[in-house]
């Protein structure tokens, strides 16, 4: 039987913004099977599809969305052991740091450093989810989609991901029609501890043995709840601009007038820098605010709806952050969470 479709959804609370106009219409796909009812309708009455996770990356227009909007929970978690590779597969729906707990629980190394993100299973591959040293595109095996276009279900190898920083193939055109149904992980149960990111290696410099996964875990947990707003006090998107990459001279250039600015060589030449650094240390913005939108007192990455915000009034102040940063470093900032 095909899913309920309900008309006029209000998507602000399907958000940890907060924020958005309704959906046209708004459905629940708890399988695969359901998920293909739902684009057959969705075809039959010429609507657009939009695929709702947690709504953790996603700042929704105040005018909301047309066409059908799917909020994906397919569950399920399965995995097959091969000497020390275990592959597991995750349904898109699945919480992501419930799904991590469990790999840290049974031994299966790999995710600890992505703990404690907001989520589901199915934005990690999109988005490319990386924190503390830890990029999920390099542990993910395959993904299954389902493509809108073909009408089948289809496994995508790592390779024809196209990860990039907070970037793949599902952000592109050519990627627009696939919906994440489930996430192959390709985890260890050999130790593989990654602690070299400045705050994790800080956290364990007086450890003499290897830290253990859940030592990993804590401390990740630890360190994100000073750095990164509870979202359930405070509506926020996670970090609202992408660290911008620049050229070598740029970078150059940059340090002679700002002493210390944290870069990274990221390939060909270029160094992502630290944004957050900059709106803090540059442009005094840690902390600013304007009405209901700030950024965060200990994260400046990070946007906060005090409450009652708009998307108008974030666009209004991320327009502001995006002037003060170009106007003092001649850096063009981009914007991270989705949009809708
Ligand atoms: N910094 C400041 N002031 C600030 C914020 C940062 O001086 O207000 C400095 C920090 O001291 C550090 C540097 O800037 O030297 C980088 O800060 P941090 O380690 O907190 O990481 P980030 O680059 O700001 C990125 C991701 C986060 C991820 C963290 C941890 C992006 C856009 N953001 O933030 O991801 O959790 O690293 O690895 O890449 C997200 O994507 O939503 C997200 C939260």
């Amino acid at each position: 039987m095909s899913p309920e479709v309900k008309k006029g959804i209000l998507l602000a609370p399907y958000t940890t913004f907060g924020i958005g106009g309704a959906a046209e219409y708004f459905a629940v796909a708890s399988s695969e099977e359901e998920l293909t009812l739902l684009a057959k309708y969705a075809r039959e009455h010429n609507l657009r599809v939009s695929i709702l996770g947690e709504g953790s990356n996603l700042l929704v227009s105040d005018s909301g969305v047309k066409g059908l909007v799917i909020k994906n929970e397919i569950k399920g978690i399965t995995h097959k052991a091969e000497n020390e590779k275990v592959l597991v597969t995750a349904g898109a729906g699945e919480g992501w740091d419930a799904f991590v707990l469990r790999t840290v629980e049974t031994g299966w190394w790999g995710l600890e450093n992505l703990s404690a993100i907001p989520g589901t299973v199915g934005a990690t591959p999109i988005q490319n989810v990386g924190a503390y040293g830890v990029e999920v595109g390099n542990l993910i095996e395959e993904v299954k989609v389902y493509s809108l276009r073909e009408q089948k279900f289809i496994t995508m190898k790592s390779d024809e991901c196209h990860f990039g920083y907070r970037d793949s193939i599902f952000k592109s055109e050519a990627g627009k029609d696939l919906i994440v149904v489930s996430v192959t992980y390709s985890l260890s149960t050999a130790p593989n501890p990654q602690i070299h990111y400045k705050d994790l290696a800080e956290y364990f410099s007086d450890h003499t043995n290897e830290p253990s996964q859940k030592e990993i875990r804590n401390a990740v947990v630890l360190i994100r709840s000073k750095k990164f707003p509870d979202w359930r006090q405070l509506g926020t998107a996670g970090s609202f601009f992408k660290n911008p990459v620049i050229s070598t001279e740029h970078y150059n250039e940059l340090t002679k007038q700002y002493d210390g600015l944290p870069g990274y060589p990221a390939g060909d030449g270029t160094i992502k820098v630290s944004l957050g650094w900059i709106l803090d240390k540059v442009c005094n913005l840690r902390g600013a605010r304007t009405g209901q939108v700030g950024t965060y007192e200990n994260q400046s990455l990070v946007l906060i709806n005090y409450g009652g915000a708009t998307a108008v009034d974030v666009n209004a102040f991320a327009e502001s952050v995006k002037e003060e940063v170009f106007k003092k470093t001649k850096i063009l900032i981009e914007m991270e969470p989705q949009r809708w």
